[in-house]
């Protein structure tokens, strides 16, 4: 295992009703800002149940976040956190809404004019104004770790953003939140958290066994209470599975002492800034190309999670390894998502030329566990998934 260092200062509550004990995790007298996103949380009863909890506190409200967090949104929010002088952020919503608290929350205490430059100039945030959020969409991990994707319109572009001090101090996680959500939302929560996890495991081996298989259960898992999870979202068992195995997949653990390779991601953010796609979506697309373009790279871990997760124990280890790719691609279309970019857009050539643009621009020359997977290789990857 390679060295590392870890610190998750994010405190869980887990279960139902815990939106009930959120007033005790605030600092006293916190003018508190409610962010949250299209309106979901006004029709499924989370709303209340949070002004119920609130009781006692300065509560000043910004809905309206969209999916994929836009700037310019975010904006108008920060001239409400700074003329109403909001000591304290509650993220009420999915990744979405999250992200977009992280990016005021770093937004709020930064120092230069353009708050944009924290996503350009990879300025990291080791303290932000102090947040909460009370997680309605299990996918993204966003509610336990320090990282986030904010979208501009304006330029089309998706960009990260990150530090120490974006950590939420505490995250709710009431599984039954998901009752309300529609089964297109439910397939890519379960398609993100899987994918999560394979950008920290399939690299090469380096004898990390229990990362190794804390990821594989993770995994299994999803699998398992995927069917479940949409046929019925009421099943409160499959429900909390579900909820922390999405948290466990990206709250940093599994990443810690080996190598990682987030290229499905940093490819998957292009198609989102440029066709909308859902996140989730576009992870699904890449990820078969990026895997067999890569293969001789990443057999020894695709056969071994062709093993232990599938239970493909016939063949050769290439064979396995193919049979792994296959098999994922055949989970993500059991869910019904679809896993090639001409399924989204019409409008895909010269995609990969855009994206090879993009990165070389930024000066991403080399993603991936060896950091060699060049532009050129990138543009190979984008078009294999036509
Ligand atoms: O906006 P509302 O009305 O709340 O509706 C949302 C939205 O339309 C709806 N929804 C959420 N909870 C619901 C619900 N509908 C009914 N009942 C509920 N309980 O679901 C829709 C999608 O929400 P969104 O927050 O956009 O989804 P998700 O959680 O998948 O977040 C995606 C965003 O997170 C970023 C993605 O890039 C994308 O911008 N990611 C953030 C990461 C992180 N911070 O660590 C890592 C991920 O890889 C990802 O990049
Ligand atoms: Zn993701």
């Amino acid at each position: 295992m390679n060295n590392f260092e870890y610190m998750n200062p994010t405190k869980i509550l887990f279960g139902k009703n815990q939106i009930e004990n959120i007033s005790k995790e605030m600092p006293n007298k916190a003018k508190v800002l409610l962010l949250y996103g299209g309106g979901s949380i006004k029709k499924n009863g989370i709303y209340e149940k949070v002004i119920a909890a609130l009781e006692g506190f300065e509560v000043v409200e910004f809905g309206g976040i969209p999916a994929n967090p836009e700037y310019a949104v975010l904006m108008e929010a920060l001239t409400i956190i700074k003329e109403q002088n909001i000591t304290f952020l509650l993220a009420v919503g999915g990744g979405s809404v999250i992200d977009g608290t992280k990016f005021l929350s770093s937004a709020a205490l930064f120092k230069g004019d353009t708050p944009w430059d924290i996503l350009t100039q990879n300025i990291r945030t080791s303290k932000g104004m102090p947040f909460g959020t009370v997680l309605t969409l299990p996918a993204t991990g966003s509610e336990m770790n320090s990282g986030a994707v904010i979208t501009r319109a304006e330029t089309k572009e998706k960009l990260g953003m990150g530090g120490p001090g974006l950590f939420p101090q505490f995250s709710v996680l009431d599984p039954t939140v998901i009752q309300s959500i529609p089964k297109r939302q439910l397939a890519n929560g379960i398609t993100d958290a899987f994918t999560h996890v394979l950008e920290q495991y399939m690299t090469y081996p380096i004898d990390a066994r229990l990362q190794d298989r804390i990821a594989e259960g993770i995994l299994q898992t999803l699998i398992e209470i995927a069917p479940t999870i949409i046929k019925d979202p009421t099943d409160y068992k499959a429900a909390s599975d579900f909820m922390w195995s999405c948290t466990m997949a990206l709250n940093g653990l599994i990443q810690k002492g080996v190598p990682t390779d987030w290229s499905i991601h940093a490819i998957g953010h292009e198609l989102t800034a440029l066709y909308g796609i859902d996140h989730a979506r576009t992870l699904a697309v890449i990820l078969p190309s990026h895997y067999q373009y890569n293969f001789e790279a990443k057999k020894e871990k695709l056969a071994q999670y062709a093993e232990r997760v599938w239970n493909i124990t016939e063949g050769t280890l290439d064979q396995k390894a193919k049979a792994a790719i296959v098999k994922t691609e055949m989970f993500f279309n059991e869910l019904g998502i679809d896993t090639k970019l001409s399924d989204y857009t019409n409008d895909y050539m010269g995609t990969a030329q855009e994206i090879v643009r993009r990165f070389t621009a930024r000066g991403w020359n080399g993603l991936g566990e060896h950091k060699n997977l060049t532009p050129s290789d990138v543009e190979k990857i984008v078009t294999m998934s036509y």
